[in-house]
């Protein structure tokens, strides 16, 4: 396929927003296509608040599993695309809805995760966030102090960490170069950034092989894999 590639040196600020289709190549499932995630399982039994709080021990059951099932899989040549951008570019940011890591085993640096990460871990009685990066089990379930750790992952009906709803405003407020890559778009508020990006005047191009509900609003739209599309967009 001929495509033009970006000039990435006349852009300022550059950033790469991802969702599950950046890691599908890598072998980790999408939420919601094919295969999907919440087609084999319910979101309200393994993702959310009330389901830990039920039965913590299935919860971290299901997310030991989502750890294992990671670890068997690799970056690409999308991921390695943007890490070897942002190690040309200091000005080249991620922000992702991806908790599984991939863009950090890729080398990359200057990740948001919107999301959250399935290698942290917090308490909430104590108020600690720790990496958790061992194994593909969870280290430990339970706190010292008793109560049950959780997984420092954004649920189905949590709020985002502001913090880092701040650094990922801030980072696509000031780009001038937004390339949404592998999400849906149906998750809010992740999927108000394209909008965001484009209300700011960066000039937002897509990359996924099926249209988000986003589409409609970008600049270009490359319809095909990140793992195809990116090595043919950027020249590194
Ligand atoms: P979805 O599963 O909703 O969407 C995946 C998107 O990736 C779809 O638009 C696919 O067409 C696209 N896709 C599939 N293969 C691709 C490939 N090789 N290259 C590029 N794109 C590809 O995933 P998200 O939009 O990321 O929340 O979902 C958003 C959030 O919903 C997730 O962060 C997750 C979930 O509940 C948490 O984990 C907390």
């Amino acid at each position: 396929m001929k495509i033009d590639s970006i000039n990435i040196d006349s852009f300022k600020q550059i950033v790469f927003f991802t969702g599950a289709g950046m890691s599908a190549e890598s072998g980790v499932p999408t939420y919601r296509g094919e295969g999907g995630v919440w087609h084999e399982y319910n979101w309200q039994e393994y993702a959310c608040q009330e389901a830990w709080e039920l039965n913590p021990e299935k919860v971290f059951d299901f997310h030991d599993l989502r750890r294992a099932e990671a670890l068997k899989c690799f970056p690409h040549k999308g991921h390695d695309v943007i890490t070897a951008l942002q190690n040309t570019h200091p000005n080249v940011l991620i922000v992702t809805q991806n908790i599984d890591g991939m863009h950090q085993r890729a080398g990359s640096e200057n990740v948001i995760e919107l999301h959250g990460s399935i290698w942290r871990i917090r308490c909430e009685k104590e108020g600690w966030v720790k990496e958790d990066l061992i194994t593909s089990n969870f280290e430990k379930r339970k706190c010292d102090c008793g109560t049950w750790l959780r997984p420092d992952i954004i649920w189905f009906s949590d709020m985002l960490n502001p913090d880092t709803v701040q650094q990922a405003n801030e980072a696509i407020s000031k780009c001038d170069l937004f390339i949404s890559i592998g999400t849906s778009g149906v998750v809010w508020p992740a999927a108000g950034y394209p909008q965001l990006a484009k209300s700011t005047g960066a000039m937002c191009v897509e990359v996924n092989p099926e249209p988000s509900e986003q589409a409609w609003m970008v600049d270009d739209v490359y319809k095909g894999k990140a793992g195809e599309m990116l090595p043919l967009l950027f020249d590194v």
